[in-house]
């Protein structure tokens, strides 16, 4: 039907004939010449149509937006003074000397050009959205990254390996999507949260080396960066160690980068213990390329008379801590109070700050809420510690050592944002060391940090226990620029360690049976030492895009609520549906639905 894309279509093609196909992305009529500004995936060419020719000039006149249209014509060069340097094919034309309309549009939903249209809308007629050049842009680069990926791990024998999307239950810490079974009424799969479980047999069945790109399904609260459906890179090997396996994976993202968008990242990349990061950042996802950092004070703070400082450094759970902004002096008061009300959202009940005009003036020189309360040894620790020159401003978090880090480190990144300091480039990051356990205060127990099959670095199950708090995990989160793109770890592979851990986590021998029990049955079955990770595909395409959201780099994403405004799924189904499912109809007689 067509010679060449209209993209394609530049000075190579001086004289010839060429058959186009496309969309009409917009229609000029100069009274006497018709312009087409035809597109299709590759771009935009104009296609011009005079009166000499009235069979197609009539069939121009009667074409509008996104009608679907194929041109017969020659390509020369556009007069002098009308070349357009902003499009690829700007120097040429079309001189149309056939038009046919193969297809009508209705008036789009929504001008292509127009940047302010609504999400609902753009989700609503998604095959309209993506014929935007950066929408396609973006698909198109989740396809060379995907390609990437694959090649690299194909030639290193990853085998691609499916798994199942109707299953059981697997423990990644959201709550499930659930499928009804009509053959087992009453019963349910489960989608996957991950091929977690899955991927660890195929390493009791010698698979060696596994990947897939693996749709994962969680019902949890959804953010920017988080859907309901989203892909991963799964990947687990047998018979390597961290120290084997963690430069594999780097090499595997730099020559991702490198492929992709010629980006060199760093060699090695650099690894922080998990305390590291939230004694310096108060996350354990820190953002490298903002160049602020927290300043211990707990130590310090113990013998004030100031009780909203002295009672957290008191505290074992308790933190004192200071972030310092250089050239801070300079917020008003107006600012301040609208950080403090961003620091309550997580909690922080308050923001103390100290500005500095004067270092050397003593407190003449400071100013700040607090500075009655504290002595001038403090105050000048303070100074010291945080470096704090004329002209800065030192913010304080005081509270649980969880509050201080969360609303600090949010803090932190705000203030990078805000301030414009945030230095450009790529800052991966491996985070290493994490605790095994976390103690859950409010359902007093202990709870895996990553999840339940992650191998701590204690493998003596009696030591384990002993202190569950001390121990650290074989588990390590790939971060790269404030954002985690993939975590993994190494299992543990031995049925009495697994049974101790699931003890700990207060997971009962029957239900650990009941849930799990063909994985522990696959341990006793000759299960090698084994590890891996995966990466969040939608999360690394969108930093690769520099999109905002995964949305942009899904074609056909959900909404916040999880919900398609495409399709309107979910929906409800017929009654008689649900009685085949065995599922007891609760709807309120003659409500609505
Ligand atoms: P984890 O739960 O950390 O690990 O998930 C791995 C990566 O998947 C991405 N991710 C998400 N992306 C979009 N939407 C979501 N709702 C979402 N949830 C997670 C993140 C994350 O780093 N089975 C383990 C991996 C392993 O141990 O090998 C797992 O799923 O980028
Ligand atoms: P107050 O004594 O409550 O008036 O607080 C004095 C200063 O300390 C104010 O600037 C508060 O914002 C700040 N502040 C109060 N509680 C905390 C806290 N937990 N962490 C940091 N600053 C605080």
């Amino acid at each position: 039907m067509r010679s060449h894309y209209c993209g394609q279509v530049g000075e190579s093609l001086l004289d010839r004939d060429v058959v186009l196909c496309g969309w009409v992305h917009r229609r000029r009529d100069h009274g006497g010449v018709i312009f087409l500004d035809l597109r299709d995936r590759e771009g935009l060419v104009q296609v011009v149509f005079d009166p000499d020719a009235p069979e197609s000039f009539a069939v121009a006149e009667r074409v509008r937006s996104e009608f679907v249209v194929r041109v017969h014509g020659r390509v020369r060069r556009r007069p002098a003074g009308t070349e357009n340097p902003a499009l690829p094919t700007g120097a040429v034309e079309v001189l149309g000397r056939e038009l046919e309309i193969l297809n009508a549009s209705e008036t789009p939903p929504f001008p292509l050009e127009d940047e302010s249209v609504s999400e609902e809308a753009r989700l609503r007629h998604r095959y309209v959205d993506l014929r935007r050049a950066p929408m396609l842009e973006r698909l198109r680069l989740r396809a060379r990254v995907t390609r990437s990926l694959r090649a690299f791990l194909d030639a290193r024998g990853f085998i691609d390996t499916e798994t199942p999307i109707l299953t059981r239950a697997t423990p990644e810490g959201a709550r499930d999507y659930l499928v009804p079974s009509r053959t087992h009424p009453g019963s349910f799969f489960a989608l996957p949260q991950s091929p977690q479980l899955f991927k660890q047999l195929l390493m009791v069945s010698g698979l060696d080396r596994y990947y897939q790109i693996a749709r994962c399904f969680r019902d949890e609260d959804l953010r920017a960066d988080r859907q309901p459906e989203f892909t991963q890179l799964d990947i687990e090997v047998s018979f390597l160690d961290e120290g084997e396996f963690l430069p594999l994976i780097e090499e595997m993202i730099r020559t991702l980068f490198a492929e992709v968008l010629d980006v060199r990242l760093p060699d090695p990349i650099p690894r922080m213990d998990y305390d590291e990061a939230l004694a310096r950042f108060g996350s354990d996802r820190p953002d490298l390329r903002i160049p602020l950092e927290l300043t211990e004070l707990t130590d310090r703070m113990r013998g004030v008379d100031f009780k909203v400082f002295a009672g957290p450094a008191n505290d074992p759970e308790g933190r004192v801590a200071a972030l310092r902004l250089p050239h801070g002096a300079t917020l008003s008061r107006k600012e301040i109070d609208e950080y403090t009300a961003f620091v309550g959202r997580f909690g922080a009940r308050g923001l103390a700050y100290i500005k500095v005009s004067e270092r050397g003036a003593g407190r003449q020189g400071l100013q700040s809420p607090i500075l009655k309360f504290l002595p001038d040894a403090v105050i000048e620790a303070v100074l010291e510690r945080t470096g704090a020159a004329d002209g800065d401003l030192v913010f304080f978090g005081a509270d649980r050592a969880r509050v201080v880090n969360e609303s600090l480190g949010a803090l932190r990144v705000r203030l990078g944002h805000d301030r414009g300091l945030l230095e450009p480039g790529w800052r991966p990051l491996w985070v290493v060391g994490f605790p095994m356990f976390e103690w859950d205060e409010r359902e007093r127990r202990w709870t895996a940090l990553h999840h339940p099959f992650t191998a701590p670095s204690e493998t003596d199950p009696q030591a384990l226990a002993a202190d569950p708090g001390a121990a650290r995990s074989r588990a390590y989160d790939l971060v790269l620029n404030g954002t985690e793109i993939g975590g993994g770890s190494i299992r543990i592979h031995r049925a009495d360690l697994q049974a101790a851990v699931f003890g700990l986590l207060g997971i009962s021998e029957s239900e650990a049976q009941e849930k799990f029990g063909f994985l522990l049955e696959a341990l006793r079955y000759g299960c090698p030492p084994h590890g891996g990770i995966a990466f969040g595909l939608d999360r690394l395409v969108m930093l690769m895009a520099g999109a905002e959201s995964i949305r942009d780099v899904i074609a056909f994403p959900k909404t916040q609520t999880a919900a398609c405004p495409l399709t309107q799924a979910p929906a409800p189904v017929a009654d008689a549906q649900l009685r085949e499912l065995g599922l007891a109809l609760r709807r309120p007689p003659g409500g609505g639905s």
